[in-house]
């Protein structure tokens, strides 16, 4: 049967466990100039709805390091754009190339793609979820603090899809994630629901981040969200990650955030540019993290 990576929840803990060791390995490989090409002779196809610059950059760079070749699909040149059935796209490209990544709107897309897909298809940000970015910072958080089970992260602002999906990695991974999200920026109710064991909605950001191991945030207006910006900036007010915020929590405490990241609303140019800010290590896990999906969904499995 094929295997999707639309959200955690498609692996099993052992699997995402799995896959974060051999994306720290394949990083020391790279480091040490060692050529692994698995992936020879493969084809990667992306499709991108929305602007990217890691994730377009990191499954390139990274598909090219394993020895594979990449095309990006802009809805603009294609026959999608003008409106060819999703799932006849679907089918076609799967006779083609030998793993779809896709970047979209609505998560119902990326499902009904999957569908018809006779190949992986990976979720590469849809409004509920952004999986590859947490393969990429529960790597960042293991490599500076060691294994993230029974830690307590605390999530600081909008309960979008980075949320949704760090709401996933505290079931699969086994951590404790507090959320403080304004009034009318929950996550989704049904997956409060089915995290309930893990995470824990609070009253403020100061309760949130209290004595906890990571604080993150994102941004306060996603994309497709622009219309928004200005009401935002006020329902956000007191929701900022800035260095007396930071002072709450553990002393060790990391700073993550998925980037791209606005400094003076949802984080302070002190704590993200600060010493424990780990955005650039994320950023750069991009590439290990999703190497080793790809390897886990084209050759391990
Ligand atoms: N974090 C992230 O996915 O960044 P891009 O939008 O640049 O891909
Ligand atoms: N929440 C942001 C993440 C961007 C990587 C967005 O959806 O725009």
């Amino acid at each position: 049967m094929t295997r999707h990576f639309l959200s955690l929840m498609d692996l099993a803990p052992a699997e995402l466990a799995a896959v974060l060791a051999r994306a720290i390995e394949l990083k020391a490989m790279l480091r040490r100039g060692e050529v692994y090409e698995p992936l020879r002779n493969k084809i990667l196809a992306m499709i991108f709805d929305k602007s990217s610059t890691r994730t377009r950059v990191s499954f390139e760079a990274g598909m090219t390091q394993l020895g594979g070749n990449c095309m990006f699909l802009s809805p603009r040149d294609t026959q999608l754009g003008r409106g060819e059935p999703l799932e006849d796209t679907a089918r076609v490209l799967s006779r083609m190339v030998d793993v779809i990544v896709i970047r979209t709107h609505e998560h119902a897309k990326i499902e009904t793609f999957a569908r018809h897909s006779r190949v992986p298809v990976i979720n590469a940000l849809t409004d509920m979820y952004h999986p590859c970015q947490l393969l990429a910072d529960i790597q960042t958080f293991i490599e500076h603090r060691g294994a993230i089970r029974d830690c307590t992260a605390a999530w600081v602002g909008d309960g979008n899809n980075v949320c949704h999906s760090w709401m996933n990695a505290a079931r699969q991974f086994g951590f404790t994630l507090r959320l403080a999200t304004p009034k009318g920026y929950e996550p989704d109710a049904a997956l409060l629901t089915a995290c309930a064991a893990h995470v824990q909605p609070v009253a403020s950001p100061a309760e949130a981040v209290r004595a906890a191991d990571v604080v993150v945030t994102d941004t306060w207006a996603s994309m497709g969200q622009e219309d928004e910006k200005a009401q935002r900036l006020k329902d956000f007010a007191g929701y900022r990650v800035d260095a007396p915020l930071m002072k709450l929590a553990h002393k060790d405490a990391l700073f993550m955030h998925c980037l791209p990241a606005y400094r003076g609303m949802e984080v302070d140019a002190a704590v993200i540019d600060g010493p424990q800010s780990v955005v650039w290590d994320e950023a750069e896990n991009r590439l290990h993290a999703q190497k080793a999906l790809l390897e886990f969904l084209l050759v391990t499995r």
